[in-house]
């Protein structure tokens, strides 16, 4: 990222993370423990849900989550294919199909009716995606849920902070991932986390995180080593006091952008849902050739050119070779295949200042003439 004057993301890793660090490298235990524990308990309350559980990755978080609601071959899940890949590849993990739906043309959130098309008598969870941050109508995906005897599981990995009619993203449906890579609004380098009410999942949760294992070198299940570190939750418990200050510039940002670019023909800021607040991981605009006057690469390399770092978030996952190999790119998803080819996410972290800011929109300006 370095060799960007403007880069898409940056983290807010500093002192902070540095003397709780400090503490896990002179304790006795580098994994799982105190440190881990604690991160949980501070996370669950963010969330406003009685357990969240630690895991390495997002990814992992995914998978572990599949396998306790019982995906697994012969089992459908719902995904949307504007997501990053592995919302569909864990999927694949368990060995069950992902059967990918259309979006909302506004949020680029799971549309519910999409969803709801292409529920089948296999069809065992349902997973909205929280795009770029700002929550899906889950309203709409619990009912649907209710409906057919399915659960839904949140991915929350960018939602950090958003809310949801006065809840927060992670508490709204039967169970939630949350991913800390460095681009999101809070990290722990990798990491990542599963918030749930039910006690059970979360149980099942601990034991498939740690090989299966009920006690010492007793494995009652077919696990995994998918256990967080001291250190990524020493800094995790850091970035969660960071992450109001972090937020509030984010809005801030936002603002800013939205304020500048409204004007300009062709380039059509975030819809926010008016569900709640918007935590802005990501800030994408669609840039509308025919009226921008330029397309939306020709856009991107003006903008490399000077240095800023532009990206597309995200390529639909249904047109990777990793599922057309598969025989599962084959459907027609109109609205995410639109938005595929428009959506730009622009430089949005809590270091930028307002002069970044308007480099950025002055770069968009120029380029658009
Ligand atoms: C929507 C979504 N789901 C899942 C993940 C996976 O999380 P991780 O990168 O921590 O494995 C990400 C991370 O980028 C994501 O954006």
């Amino acid at each position: 990222m370095d060799e960007y004057k403007i880069c898409i993301g940056s983290h807010r890793v500093g002192d902070e993370e540095l003397e709780l660090l400090k503490e896990v490298v002179h304790s006795k235990w580098l994994t799982s423990g105190v440190q881990v524990e604690a991160f949980e308990k501070e996370f669950a309350e963010f969330a406003g849900v009685n357990h969240a559980v630690a895991m390495f990755n997002g990814t992992v978080a995914l998978h572990a989550l599949y396998v306790a609601m019982g995906v697994g071959p012969g089992i459908e899940v719902i995904v949307p294919s504007f997501t990053f890949i592995s919302t569909a590849t864990a999927v694949l993990y368990c060995g069950a199909a992902p059967v990918f739906a259309d979006i909302d043309p506004d949020t680029f959130n799971l549309d519910p009716a999409s969803a709801g098309e292409k529920i089948s008598s296999c069809t065992k969870v349902i997973v909205p995606v929280h795009y770029g941050g700002q929550a899906a109508d889950m309203d709409a995906f619990m009912k649907l849920a209710d409906e057919y005897g399915l659960n839904v599981i949140e991915d929350a990995a960018e939602s950090h902070g958003a809310t949801y009619k006065g809840k927060s993203s992670g508490s709204l449906g039967d169970a939630a991932i949350f991913s800390f890579t460095p681009t999101k609004n809070i990290t722990t380098g990798e990491g990542g986390m599963v918030t749930t009410n039910d006690g059970a999942l979360a149980d099942e949760l601990k034991l498939l995180r740690n090989h299966g294992q009920s006690a010492l070198y007793r494995h009652v299940r077919l696990g995994f080593n998918y256990r967080m570190t001291e250190m990524q939750a020493a800094i995790g418990r850091a970035q969660l006091k960071k992450l109001p200050a972090i937020l509030g510039r984010k809005k801030e940002i936002a603002q800013f952008y939205e304020e500048k670019l409204s004007p300009i023909p062709g380039i059509k800021p975030p819809v926010e849902s008016g569900f709640g607040i918007h935590p802005y991981m990501i800030y994408a605009v669609k840039v509308i050739e025919s009226e921008a006057g330029i397309s939306r690469d020709e856009l991107m390399s003006r903008m490399e050119e000077r240095g800023i770092q532009t990206r597309i978030y995200f390529p639909p996952a249904h047109t990777q070779p990793v599922f057309i190999e598969r025989g599962m790119g084959d459907v027609s998803l109109p609205v995410t295949e639109m938005v595929a080819g428009q959506v730009l996410c622009l430089p949005c972290h809590s270091k930028l200042t307002d002069a970044d800011l308007l480099e950025v929109t002055g770069a968009i300006e120029e380029a658009l003439g």
